[in-house]
């Protein structure tokens, strides 16, 4: 018998975090079928795209790679390789990818996930295009094949196994699929379905393992994850409660939630994150924008004042804790004022970052089905580009203040910079400047942000209040605990030496 060499898996993973948990999953399957992951799309038996549709422009991308995928395929004059688009964008533009991408063989959406190696096969037999979408919100699924399939997709949850490419000091856990709140800009609702919390014995098994896996840190998962609430046996557990239930997970060291819905978030959440050390100082809550008006008209269900109000008992409850936000810029009819007030807003809130997009027209949403996308492109660009630059103010200034201080950090492994230039396997001082070299942050106007050049053994970690911090250390400091102190600060980066 000769040694068939194994089947390759190309897969891309765009979108949120919820797609990166998904990516694993699918490799996991691929992986137990006999697949092994590749990085070169063009070599690969199997491509595939996880895709995102909660902006135009993230749709666009994938029809591109679509476009190189074909060309190549074409070049080569391969006929066996399977392509797959999965993920949100496959539920949501299916006529659309049928139609333009007649290299697609495979769509499937996100809640149907487990089908995927059932589907390669079926396409590697008859070479007919293969198709998993639930189409959710619009067709009458029999409730007792909804439930069967809810079970299939815990099955695939539960089945977690991290591969070689796997982080090995953190990962994410879903504690809830879909979305009800249907904001009237957000294409989720639709893509991902409605929503539905997971059995908290679900959750906390997989937590286990995980951290037998030798995780870390654990960041829940969930679209509106503070509204998680799961009932069993006449029994109701709230999002607090299931926080208390992962953290006694023996040896977890942190543990993470994203992303909180404001109007839906109680105080009893804030005492679990001041009670609960595991917990980390870290509220990620989406504003969306500063102004009332706005905000009905986005169906946010909350105020600026509620807003402003949580912030405030934030910091009271939980000292010291830090908050990210994301805001749309430009949606439909946002007026010079009503956009101020969003600065306001970030002005008064002191974020460590924000998240700026602009407002874009999703097919199928009650905003574009009722309103006109009104606020020009131009405008929607300054705008982002304004809001983004108070909040670099800010976080310089905050990060700043961190100078000569010491925190702890959670070493994940290599930064992104030093991976480079290992994969360049340059001698260090071949390069312009040698290792010891410094150049000035580019946000000029800061004395003390001397940023030192990154070397080959830059290593990068989160504190718990999420900041990134990136110092020189020896790889046996990768999923350690470590204390840094800071020498210098970016709006995004902080920097330090080991001590
Ligand atoms: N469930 C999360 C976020 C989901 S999408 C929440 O409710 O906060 C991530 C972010 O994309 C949103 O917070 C919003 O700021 C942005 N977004 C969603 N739809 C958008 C659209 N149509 N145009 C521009 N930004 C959008
Ligand atoms: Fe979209 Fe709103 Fe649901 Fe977030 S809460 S996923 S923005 S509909
Ligand atoms: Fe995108 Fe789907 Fe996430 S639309 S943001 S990948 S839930």
């Amino acid at each position: 018998m000769t040694d068939r060499p194994a089947k390759t898996v190309y897969l891309e993973t765009m979108g949120c975090q919820m797609n990166v948990l998904d990516s694993e999953l699918v490799l996991g399957q691929l992986r137990r079928a006999g697949y092994c992951l590749t990085d070169q799309f063009k070599t690969a038996d199997l491509v595939l795209l996880n895709t995102c549709s909660v902006r135009r422009h993230a749709e666009d991308k994938v029809y591109s790679r679509l476009g190189e995928i074909g060309s190549a395929q074409r070049r080569s004059g391969r006929r066996d390789q399977i392509v797959g688009v999965i993920g949100c964008m496959a539920e949501r533009d299916r006529a659309g990818l049928l139609e333009k991408c007649p290299q697609v063989d495979i769509l499937c959406g996100p809640n149907e996930l487990n089908q995927i190696p059932k589907l390669v096969l079926e396409v590697t037999e008859s070479r007919k295009r293969a198709i998993a979408l639930s189409d959710d919100r619009s067709r009458k699924i029999p409730v007792e094949q909804r439930s069967a399939q809810l079970d299939s997709l815990e099955a695939l949850d539960l089945s977690r196994e991290l591969g070689p490419e796997a982080s090995r000091v953190q990962a994410y856990v879903r504690v809830q699929r879909g979305c009800d709140k249907f904001c009237t800009y957000c294409v989720v609702p639709f893509t991902r379905g409605p929503e539905r919390s997971r059995p908290p014995s679900h959750i906390v098994s997989e937590a286990k393992l995980l951290v037998d896996q030798g995780m870390m840190e654990i960041t829940l998962l969930g679209q509106t994850v503070n509204s998680y609430v799961h009932t069993e046996n006449g029994r109701t557990v709230r999002f607090a409660e299931l926080l208390e239930m992962v953290a006694q997970v023996p040896g977890l060291e942190r543990l993470r939630f994203v992303t909180s819905f404001p109007a839906d978030f109680a105080e009893d959440i804030l005492c679990a994150m001041r009670d609960l050390p595991q917990v980390c100082e870290y509220l990620h809550l989406p504003a969306q924008s500063g102004s009332n008006r706005v905000l009905r008209d986005m169906k946010r269900q909350h105020t600026v004042e509620h807003y402003d109000e949580l912030i405030a008992k934030a910091r009271e409850i939980v000292p010291g804790i830090n908050l990210a936000g994301d805001f749309i810029v430009g949606f439909v009819g946002e007026t010079e004022d009503e956009f101020a007030e969003s600065v306001a807003l970030v002005e008064r809130t002191q974020y460590k970052n924000i998240f700026v997009f602009k407002y874009s027209p999703r097919p199928g949403t009650a905003a574009d089905r009722r309103q006109v996308d009104d606020v020009p492109n131009a405008v929607k660009r300054r705008r982002n580009t304004e809001l983004l630059a108070v909040q670099e103010r800010i976080s310089l200034a905050n990060n700043g203040k961190l100078i000569g201080r010491e925190v702890e950090i959670l070493v994940e492994g290599y930064s992104k910079a030093a991976e480079k230039l290992r994969r360049q396997e340059e001698p260090e001082e071949a390069r312009p400047g040698g290792p010891q070299g410094e150049t000035l942050a580019r946000t000029s106007g800061a004395p003390d942000t001397r940023i030192p050049r990154p070397t080959r053994s830059q290593l990068t970690g989160r504190t718990r209040g999420d900041q990134i911090v990136v110092y020189d250390g020896p790889a046996s400091d990768i999923g350690r605990l470590k204390r840094v102190r800071i020498t210098a600060a970016s709006a995004l980066t902080l920097h330090g030496t080991s001590v």
